[in-house]
């Protein structure tokens, strides 16, 4: 909505014992608690750094202006305790969301997505020199993956760190106990599923972590085995499908914690949390889901029997093709994925049949979207 100057001129102003109240010309009202304008007066902010330094506990309980006066597009309150005139544009506070969410800056909305949107127009590809040399394409890509939660990156390279030049490109690489870069191949002693040639179901990587990591980036080093095929699903697609289908499992799945835990001889790191967590608009926000890391149930066992039909009725979704997408990456492509919002598995490869190598790198949530968010805003 665009304000004009007539939206933001009060023709009404009154000031009751904790509040102002301002009417506006087009019938409605809002309040702003004193304690409140106090609290986000332009004083109480750093003048370079705009971080609050203002000492919440040095005003007054109730602090209470002496006047309000209009002039021109601010008004201007005088306090009863003498502290400086506080001074706020009257489209500022108007615009202000008072008693609703502050509305986050503009990011991509996201689209959910089955099997039948196919693979071509779910996972958007760029390739890596235009991500690398151009901003407006690395922000069109940064969209693309936050809209679908995956893409993938073509012309990538075939060296060792290639991969994190990209996803550094974006924000910062997230160190985990695999290190800055886990590299998935068939080892010899290895302590993950994932350094097998076995199949991986679909899961998410690390639940175990307090924080399980943001976005995921596997970068294709080689993949000359037979087999070897990535799958990904949209973790959101099947949790709201889930909502719609079987209300109480989807309950059970948002309301009870379970526990998580990864150990070889010197890591034991373990979480607990829900598989499902909605964000306060009731939204699906994080899809945490890993066979392999799950550890023993510990609730009521009144409440284990529902929870074990509600988990198998999410796990079913997990095996179910209408939700998956297969594809096998080659040699120099990337794939980036919401690691709390996307599924990801592979199919099993024969060693004996050739190479596979994949490079793996972490960046979080919020670094990803901060970097969406500048650069959206400079557009
Ligand atoms: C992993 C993983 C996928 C693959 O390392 O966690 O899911 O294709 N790897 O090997
Ligand atoms: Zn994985």
């Amino acid at each position: 909505m665009t304000l004009t100057l007539t939206d933001t001129t009060p023709v009404s102003v009154r000031m009751t014992e904790t509040m102002l109240e301002l009417g506006w010309p087009d019938g409605t009202q809002s309040r702003y608690p004193y304690i409140w304008l106090r609290d986000n007066c332009a004083t109480a902010f750093h003048p370079k750094t705009q971080e609050r330094t203002l000492d919440l506990l040095s005003v007054p309980d109730s602090p209470h202006p002496v006047r309000a006066d209009i002039e021109g597009a601010a008004v201007t309150l005088s306090w009863r305790d003498g502290a400086p005139d506080s001074r706020f544009e009257l489209a500022w506070l108007r615009a202000m969301p008072m008693g609703e969410r502050r509305p986050d800056h503009p990011v991509p909305k996201l689209m959910l997505w089955r099997a039948s949107d196919g693979a071509e127009d779910v996972v958007a590809r760029y390739a890596a020199p235009d991500i690398e040399r151009d901003d407006t394409t690395l922000i069109d890509w940064l969209s693309d993956t936050a809209r679908c939660g995956i893409s993938i990156v073509t012309d990538v390279g075939t060296a060792s760190w290639d991969g994190s030049r990209i996803a550094q490109r974006v924000a910062f690489l997230r160190e985990t106990n695999f290190g800055t870069r886990f590299e998935v191949m068939n080892k010899p002693d290895p302590n993950n599923i994932a350094y097998t040639a076995e199949a991986l179901t679909l899961h998410t990587d690390l639940p175990n972590q307090a924080l399980p990591p943001g976005f995921q980036f596997l970068h294709c080093l080689a993949n000359d085995a037979t087999g070897g095929a990535s799958i990904f699903a949209d973790g959101y697609a099947l949790a709201e499908d889930l909502r719609r289908e079987d209300p109480e499992a989807f309950a059970l799945l948002t309301e009870v914690s379970i526990p998580f835990v990864f150990h070889d001889d010197n890591t034991r790191i373990m979480a607990r949390r829900p598989v499902i967590r909605l964000g306060h608009d009731g939204a699906v926000e994080e899809v945490c889901w890993s066979v392999h890391l799950a550890h023993t149930f510990d609730m009521p066992p009144e409440q284990m029997v529902p929870y074990y039909r509600a988990y198998r009725a999410f796990m079913a979704k997990t095996r179910d093709p209408a939700y998956q997408i297969t594809l096998k990456l080659s040699a120099g492509e990337m794939v980036a994925f919401d690691n709390r919002r996307i599924l990801h598995g592979r199919t099993a490869f024969d060693p004996n049949t050739g190479f596979r190598h994949l490079q793996g790198f972490y960046v979080d949530r919020g670094d990803i979207y901060s970097r969406l968010r500048v650069g959206l805003a400079r557009r």
